[in-house]
């Protein structure tokens, strides 16, 4: 059933849902109610988007680039979940999509395994389905139309690339470094990719010593707690890997409750990623030293994917965010002048 008369679909499974066993005339009868109330217009492209939660400045960017881009005004109508971190309540919403018959899903998958069958469903049910941010390991690639975000590994290994330069500036590229990573929330596309790609550059340098790893779940409470336990355990850290800003928030705060300081004049050196307005915020304050960009504003290009889909155009089936990083030798100011997010 395509588009015509959705609202009425929407409300009766939904009342369905309600009240188990009501009269389907009395379903329609709300229907209208319905299609009054949510603003749906005939025509309206439905699309339902499982988004992972709220745990960081960059993932409320994420979400509302996406609530702003899907809207009636553009010709959408959008069912928005907020899975809560949670992968067994995207699996509850990818299902639920496909019982109201959405015309796409888009799924940002929490961690990268466990899709295979729910991703089948929506293909039996003929839902197109567009990964968008972290991607989602499948047998099958037919199973997703397509996937668009950052190239996380990318990511890792410049961040390693600008340590390995900066250490070298400084005459430190020989002396023992000790470095400890906040690691994002574990088996994510985001954590796999940053780790593995400053691994890569970490295996390089033979005086890099990586104390230890631990997940502080992109969470600015979880990666301050983790850095007390890094600052309680280690007596000398030379640099923090923060797998997302909110982390390295959380970092900052640990470091300077324990007396000790971070940053370009500091004693711990701090390397993060997302480049929130927020972090670049610390940075012109001296607290984080460099910062590499993870582009949170997807929305519009899945909008422009959908426009593809709609008018039967191909679209390409990886599809990378253009992204920079940022450090203190750059006019901050004038960066944040400009900054979306
Ligand atoms: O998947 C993107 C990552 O998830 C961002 O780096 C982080 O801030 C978010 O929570």
């Amino acid at each position: 059933m395509k588009r015509l008369g959705r609202g009425a679909v929407l409300l009766f499974i939904s009342v369905l849902f309600l009240t188990g066993c009501r009269g389907e005339d009395e379903a329609l009868g709300d229907s209208r109610l319905y299609d009054e109330m949510s603003g749906e217009g005939e025509g309206d492209i439905i699309i339902g988007f499982s988004e992972i939660g709220s745990e960081s400045d960059w993932r409320r960017a994420h979400t509302e680039s996406f609530k702003s881009t899907f809207s009636s005004e553009n010709g959408y109508y959008l069912l928005f979940e907020d899975a809560q971190q949670k992968q067994e309540n995207q699996l509850k919403a990818i299902r639920n999509f496909i019982l109201q018959e959405v015309d796409y899903i888009v799924l940002d998958p929490i961690v990268e395994t466990g899709w295979d069958a729910v991703l089948q469903e929506a293909k039996d049910a003929g839902i197109p389905v567009i990964l968008a941010d972290r991607f989602a390991e499948v047998a099958d690639e037919e199973l997703y139309t397509c996937w668009v975000g950052s190239n996380f590994y990318e990511e890792g290994e410049r961040a390693g690339e600008w340590l390995m330069n900066y250490l070298r500036e400084q005459g430190r590229g020989d002396e023992p470094i000790h470095i400890v990573t906040l690691q994002g929330t574990l088996g994510s596309s985001a954590q796999i990719g940053r780790t593995e790609g400053f691994h890569k550059v970490l295996l390089e340098n033979e005086n890099w010593i990586m104390l230890e790893q631990q997940s502080g779940d992109f969470v600015q409470a979880k990666g301050q707690e983790v850095m007390e336990y890094f600052l309680d355990t280690y007596e000398d850290i030379d640099v923090v890997i923060s797998e997302n800003d909110n982390m390295a928030f959380g970092a900052i705060d640990a470091i300077q409750a324990a007396g000790k300081s971070c940053g370009p004049d500091g004693e711990i050196a701090i390397i993060s990623f997302d480049s929130s307005y927020a972090a670049l915020d610390c940075m012109l304050n001296g607290e984080i030293n460099a910062d590499f960009e993870c582009n949170p504003l997807l929305g519009p290009m899945v909008s422009d994917i959908v426009r593809k889909l709609e008018r039967n155009k191909p679209v390409e089936k990886i599809q990378y965010v253009k992204e920079k990083y940022f450090d203190t030798s750059m006019d901050l100011k004038k960066i944040m002048e400009n900054r979306a997010y």
